[in-house]
């Protein structure tokens, strides 16, 4: 098995643990990070739908609770056939641990992987946030 159908298939078998009685869409996720060690999660729902967790949120989480930092890859296993990549909110949260993280779902029977920053174009992340420390008279043009 290459990498990304390893971390697939870890996802797939992490969707197992889903809690979506409400919305019957059972997700699974799985982490690898830098070193080699792979945190999976899965989503987790409420009845009140609002409190609901994804799978990639629980399993970066899961893997920064944890201790880890530094991730290369996360695969995402929705429902059978469906092909399922991060939410927005699950982008937003995973950028800020790994903008160079890669993507890897099933894409109609094949494995595939897409950059999180092809996603998630123009982000915004903590280097606005320092950015904006700096008096503007002495920031870059793009301020
Ligand atoms: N969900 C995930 O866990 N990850 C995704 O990438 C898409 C959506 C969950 C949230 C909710 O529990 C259910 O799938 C339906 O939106």
């Amino acid at each position: 098995m290459t990498e990304p159908e390893e971390l697939l298939a870890r996802a797939v078998a992490a969707r197992a643990g889903a809690y979506a009685p409400y919305s019957d869409f059972a997700v699974g996720a799985a982490v690898l990070d830098a070193d080699g060690t792979i945190w999976t999660g899965a989503n987790v729902e409420n009845a009140s739908y609002g409190l609901s967790m994804c799978a990639e949120r629980s399993a970066i989480f899961h893997a920064v609770a944890s201790g880890a930092r530094a991730f290369e890859a996360v695969a995402v296993a929705g429902p059978d056939g469906v092909r399922t990549l991060p939410c927005g909110a699950c982008r937003q949260v995973l950028w800020e641990f790994a903008p160079g993280l890669r993507v890897v779902y099933d894409d109609d029977g094949r494995v595939n992987e897409i950059p999180l920053a092809a996603l998630l174009p123009h982000a915004f992340g903590a280097e606005q946030l320092a950015e904006a420390r700096v008096p503007a008279g002495s920031r870059g043009s793009r301020a």
